[in-house]
């Protein structure tokens, strides 16, 4: 494996995987607008000799790498896949069959059994809603100060909750489920938030859509895990907590891996093994 490298080109982040000269598998990331990069990283590392490669932006990497190594591509789903697989089982998951909730740009949402798996659905809200929405609300682009400045933020100045409507009688629902996300602000006083505050109600946003529409899934599927990945995820203690708490709140169970980000690198790069030891 020490001669190959996987390779993940997706809409925002280009993600590599390969093992490294102890033996450990490593990572690596790239903003895929500047894919030359993944090029002079070749090339400081003219030992590898092999590439395998997946994501939407796999074709324009291809091009711009020119390269005479030897290139395996592989459908991003079925990288994604076995990426997972791989990190359920070195994180000690004994699981059979579950959603797969790839929170990248946009979200993917598949179901595995076994050795089989299938798209079940999706949504335009993900990891590129995040940054585009804080930047147009906040003029915070960079992911590293969303989430940090989201992390001490409080939504419940901006979002409308099930309890805020019915005051004084019994809601049908939990009353601190949220009814409207950034519903309040349109039905209240205009007031200055602070960033925190605002950067808060995205990650709600996102997060509560992504969920929902997982935990849809996963009742038609009859699945209990969700296993949740992508780069959105990283480092993004207040995301993963939302995520968390409307899955449990719902009866199933979340799972967060290490290397959120990295499972169609290590997908790709597994492939090659694979395909190594059948040819
Ligand atoms: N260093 C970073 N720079 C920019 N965005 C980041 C960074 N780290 C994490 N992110 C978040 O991760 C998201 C991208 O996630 P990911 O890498 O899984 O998607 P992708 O593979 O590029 O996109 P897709 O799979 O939809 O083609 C960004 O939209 C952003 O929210
Ligand atoms: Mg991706």
């Amino acid at each position: 494996m020490g001669n190959s490298v996987g390779i993940d080109a997706g809409g925002t982040l280009t993600k590599l995987a390969y093992i490294n000269r102890d033996g450990e598998l490593t990572t690596k990331v790239f903003p895929s607008n500047e894919l030359h990069l993944v090029k002079e990283w070749l090339e400081q590392h003219p030992q590898v000799e092999e590439i395998g490669m997946t994501g939407g932006r796999a074709e324009q990497l291809r091009q711009v790498l020119q390269t005479m190594k030897s290139i395996h591509y592989i459908v991003e789903f079925e990288a994604t896949l076995k990426g997972v697989r791989y990190l359920l089982q070195r994180e000690g998951h004994a699981i059979e069959s579950s959603i797969i909730t790839n929170i990248g740009t946009g979200t993917s949402i598949h179901y595995m059994d076994g050795d089989t798996h299938m798209r079940v659905g999706g949504t335009g809200i993900g990891g590129g809603t995040l940054i585009g929405l804080s930047a147009l609300t906040t003029g915070q682009s960079e992911f590293t100060h969303i989430t940090q400045m989201a992390e001490n933020g409080d939504r419940s100045q901006i979002d409308l909750f099930v309890k805020d409507i019915f005051q004084g009688m019994d809601a049908p629902l939990d009353g601190n489920l949220t009814a409207s996300n950034f519903g309040k602000v349109g039905i209240t006083e205009q007031q200055e938030h602070p960033v925190e505050n605002i950067l808060a109600t995205v990650q709600g946003l996102v997060g509560e859509v992504v969920t929902t529409l997982s935990i849809q899934l996963s009742q038609q599927y009859n699945a209990k895990y969700i296993v949740f990945i992508g780069s959105t995820l990283t480092n993004n203690e207040i995301l993963k907590r939302i995520i968390a708490h409307y899955t449990v709140l719902k009866k199933h169970t979340p799972i967060f891996l290490k290397d959120c980000g990295f499972s169609g690198a290590i997908g790709a790069l597994i492939n090659i093994t694979e395909y190594s030891k059948n040819n």
